[in-house]
């Protein structure tokens, strides 16, 4: 989640509330249909009888290491050769793991409810970072980590399961650009900002994973081809999200199922911290759509969602300042079918409240649409309260069942990235959690650190390594150490060729 979405969604609101007085507005700007990518897989449905098998990481075909209590995980990597399998034993293991191998696999053993456990102690920033492709990671309990609890960056058919993950900081389980992957029976809870965030990705499945008491339960971001698939999320501010963020390499999200899930009570104060972005998420927000093309909503129950159940909404009416020429803004062509909805709405907050006002209506709605986009339909409007649904057809598809995955048929390519791009990934993978252009997060603008550091990216690879808090009114920055040598080069030299 990036700094403007709070902005966008409090502009587009209030927006809306100014559209209200002046009912003409609505329906003035045509906006133009984006073309169906041709790859959209549930344009198949019934059409094809093509099975679809899980592709997951290569099997184990190496050696056995063993880390038992006492010894480091990091090192069991070091050693490791691709194609290895790393059992962890029942401890306490504080550190951060980093994986820039391939086809590393970690799993931790359970014995009689022990469970190995990574402790950041409040101080570590991440426990488990993968650059490399086939990483798996099962079986651990994360705790007290400031920054993620397994992040990845760029690497293909991942699979991360039947992990607990509390309290780790802005992000729980957080793949970037990877292609491929399985995100599984994860339990998390006391995230900041995303408790699983599938960033840049394209077919990932997200499935039985239990989210709560985090500021956004699951988000779909700038991916395409994924399936979120009977996960139990409650008490969030905001529970299921599949949205575009303007400003980053991959520009759409698209083709996205969000299927059999509890949307439960997501009502959850907002945590996230000061001037971060996510902070703009309204209570109460059930399953949000922003941008995000090509949605099929079927088979959730959704319900005791104090300010919507389903909010969608475009960006490019409500954040001009965020737009991005190459980000086209609106949803287009979502797709509602059976849900169970009910007792949504019962205490909205800010401007919904204000524009149900308007409506002489004190509840908010099931389904709340704002903005631009075309072509989206509704199986029958008529079992829900809606709001802005007027355009919306009948639906052409009744369900989604041949659709069994996302994932590739068997496992992709690796990826591997070159000097320019590492930059631009570790910066949004990493920075952009804290530093933007020409706005303040918890770090100050980029532009800043360009200022000071024009022509010398040692300079910044220097602080990376060693942060000294300097300003007053800024909190500490996070060590960025373990970040390699060529990532934290990389990054720095990015930054000081970005332009606004
Ligand atoms: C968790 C938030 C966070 C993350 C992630 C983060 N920063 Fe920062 N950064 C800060 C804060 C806060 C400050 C201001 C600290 C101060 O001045 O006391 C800062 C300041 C800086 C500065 C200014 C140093 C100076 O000379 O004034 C640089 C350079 C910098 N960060 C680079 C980076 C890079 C590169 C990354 C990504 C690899 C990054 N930061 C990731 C929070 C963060």
């Amino acid at each position: 989640m990036k700094s403007t979405l709070s902005k966008i969604i409090g502009a587009i609101v209030l927006l809306a509330v100014g559209v209200f007085l002046g009912k003409s507005f609505f329906s003035s700007p045509k906006i133009d249909t984006v073309p169906m990518p041709s790859t959209i897989q549930y344009r198949n449905v019934g059409l094809s009888e093509e099975t679809t098998e899980v592709a997951q990481s290569n099997e184990f075909n190496g050696n056995i290491i063993e880390v038992k209590d006492g010894a480091s995980i990091q090192e069991a990597v070091k050693t490791a050769n691709p194609g290895d399998l790393i059992r962890v034993y029942p401890g306490t293991y504080s550190e951060n793991v980093y994986i820039d191998k391939d086809d590393i696999s970690l799993q931790g053993v359970v014995i009689n409810g022990e469970w190995p456990t990574l402790d950041g102690k409040g101080e570590i920033n991440d426990a488990f970072l993968y650059s490399g492709n086939g990483v798996l990671i099962e079986n651990f309990k994360i705790i007290n980590y400031k920054g993620n609890g397994v992040m990845g960056q760029a690497g293909n058919n991942f699979v991360i399961r039947n992990n607990w993950i509390i309290d780790t900081g802005v992000y729980g389980i957080f793949p970037q650009y990877g292609k491929n992957g399985l995100i599984e029976h994860n339990v998390l809870s006391k995230i900041a900002d995303a408790a699983i965030y599938v960033g840049m990705c394209d077919n990932v499945d997200v499935l039985h994973n239990e989210v709560f008491d985090n500021v956004a339960g699951i988000e779909i971001e700038n991916s395409r081809h994924c399936l979120v698939e009977n996960n139990y999320v409650h008490d969030n501010t905001g529970g299921l999200l599949a949205f575009v963020t303007p400003g980053l390499p991959i520009k759409t999200t698209f083709d996205v199922i969000l299927r059999n899930n509890f949307v439960i009570n997501n009502n959850h104060e907002n945590f996230a911290p000061k001037g971060s972005t996510v902070g703009g998420i309204p209570v109460g927000t059930g399953i949000l759509i922003m941008a995000a093309d090509d949605v099929i909503v079927e088979n959730n129950i959704i319900t005791g969602n104090d300010n919507s159940g389903i909010t969608i909404v475009d960006l490019a009416t409500g954040a001009p300042k965020a737009n991005d020429p190459n980000s086209e803004g609106n949803p287009d062509r979502v797709v509602i079918l059976d849900n169970i909805m009910f007792e949504n709405g019962n205490n909205t907050t800010g401007e919904l409240k204000a524009i149900m006002i308007t409506q002489m209506d004190t509840k908010g709605p099931d389904i709340f649409a704002f903005g631009g986009g075309t072509g989206s339909t509704i199986r029958d409007k008529n079992k829900y309260r809606t709001f802005g649904l007027d355009e919306y057809g009948i639906a052409q598809i009744t369900n989604t069942d041949d659709i069994s995955t996302m994932m590739t048929p068997s496992p992709v390519p690796a990826r591997s990235v070159s000097k320019e791009e590492l930059g631009e990934l570790t910066y949004y993978g990493v920075c952009a959690g804290c530093h933007a252009f020409g706005t303040r997060l918890i770090g100050p603008p980029t532009e800043i650190i360009q200022a000071i550091h024009n022509g010398n990216p040692q300079g910044i690879v220097d602080y990376m390594n060693n942060p000294k808090n300097l300003r007053e009114d800024y909190p500490e920055m996070p060590p960025q150490n373990y970040l390699d040598d060529a990532a934290k080069m990389a990054v720095a030299e990015y930054i000081l060729a970005m332009k606004p």
